[in-house]
C-alpha cells in the first residue's frame, strides 16, 4: 500500500486527479470506478478543469459507480447517478450511456438481478482500471459496512445509523429521508479493480484511516481490505493522517520514491 500524505485537501485532490489524468491520457478508453460523497469532489473539480483546458477527454472512457441508494426515484437529486452527473460527468465529454450504476429502483427480486447484471457489466467492460474510493467514519468502502464479507460482490446492504446520520447533510439534515438500503459493489468487486485510489481528508477520517492502514485486516474495518491489494494508493491530508503511527516513514518513502514507480 502506498500512503501519500499531503499538506491539505486541495493537494490531496491534485495528487488524485493527477493519477486519473495520467491514466486517461495514456489509456483514453480506461474504465473508471467513481465514488460519490464529499471526499472526491475537489478531485472531480480538477478533472473538469483539465477537460476545459483541453488536456483531457473522457469521450472513450467508461465509468461505473460504486453504489446507489435503493428506493429513491431515478430523478431524485441525491441518487448517486444524479449526484455524479451534477458534480462531474455533465461537465466533461463522457457520453451518458458510458456511465453505469447499480439500478436501485426495483423490487427485492429485481434488486438481486440488478446486482448480478451490474457485476456482468463491469466484467464485460474488461474490469475497472482505477477505482476511486472514500472511507466512511465506520471504515466502510463503497457501502460495505462493518462485517461485510471481504469476498462480497455487488449486493443489497443495510446502512449503519452512523452512515445515515453522516449522509443526512445531503438530505436537508433529515436523517429519516436517507434510505436504509443500498446496492453496493462488494469488497471482492472493489478488490478486482487494477488500481485502488482512496482519498480521505479532514480530522474525522483520522481514526478510520489509521484502522484501515495500520490496523489488522478485518471485516470490521472494510477499508482494511486494501491491505490485500497489490496496487492501493491512499491519498490523505495531514489531518486525516494524524493518527498514523508510521506517518514519517510514509513521507520518507514518498519523498524518495524512484521516478519509474510514480503512480
Ligand atoms: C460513496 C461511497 C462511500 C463514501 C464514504 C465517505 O460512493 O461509497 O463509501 O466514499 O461514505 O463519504 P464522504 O466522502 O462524504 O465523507
Amino acid at each position: 500500500m502506498e500512503i501519500v500524505i499531503t499538506a491539505d485537501a486541495e493537494a490531496a485532490a491534485e495528487a488524485a486527479a493527477g493519477a486519473i489524468e495520467r491514466l486517461v491520457v495514456k489509456h483514453p478508453n480506461a474504465v473508471l470506478g467513481l465514488a460519490t460523497g464529499s471526499s472526491p469532489l475537489p478531485t472531480y473539480r480538477r478533472l473538469i478543469a483539465a477537460h476545459r483546458e483541453g488536456r483531457l477527454s473522457f469521450a472513450s472512457v467508461r465509468a461505473f459507480l460504486l453504489d446507489e441508494y435503493v428506493g429513491l426515484p431515478a430523478d431524485h437529486p441525491e441518487s448517486y447517478r444524479a449526484f455524479i452527473q451534477r458534480e462531474f460527468t455533465d461537465h466533461v465529454d463522457l457520453p451518458s450511456d458510458r456511465l453505469q450504476g447499480p439500478d436501485g429502483s426495483g423490487s427485492d427480486a429485481e434488486l438481486r438481478t440488478a446486482a448480478d447484471r451490474y457485476e456482468a457489466s463491469i466484467t464485460e467492460a474488461g474490469g475497472i482500471d482505477l477505482q476511486l474510493l472514500g472511507i466512511g467514519r465506520d471504515g466502510h468502502i463503497g457501502f460495505n459496512e462493518p462485517t461485510s464479507s471481504l469476498g462480497s460482490r455487488t449486493r443489497l446492504k443495510t446502512l449503519t445509523e452512523t452512515t445515515r446520520v453522516d449522509n443526512a447533510r445531503f438530505f436537508d439534515d433529515d436523517v429519516d429521508a436517507v434510505p436504509r438500503h443500498v446496492l453496493t459493489q462488494g469488497i471482492g468487486t472493489i478488490l478486482d479493480a487494477r488500481h485502488l485510489l482512496l482519498v480521505a481528508t479532514g480530522a474525522s477520517k483520522a481514526e478510520p484511516v489509521a484502522r484501515a492502514v495500520e490496523g489488522p485486516l478485518t471485516a470490521m474495518v472494510p477499508a482494511s481490505a486494501l491491505q490485500l491489494h497489490p496496487r492501493a494508493t491512499v491519498v490523505i491530508d495531514k489531518k486525516a493522517a494524524a493518527k498514523l503511527i508510521h506517518a514519517n516513514y510514509y513521507r520518507h518513502a514518498y519523498a524518495h520514491k524512484p521516478e519509474w514507480q510514480r503512480f
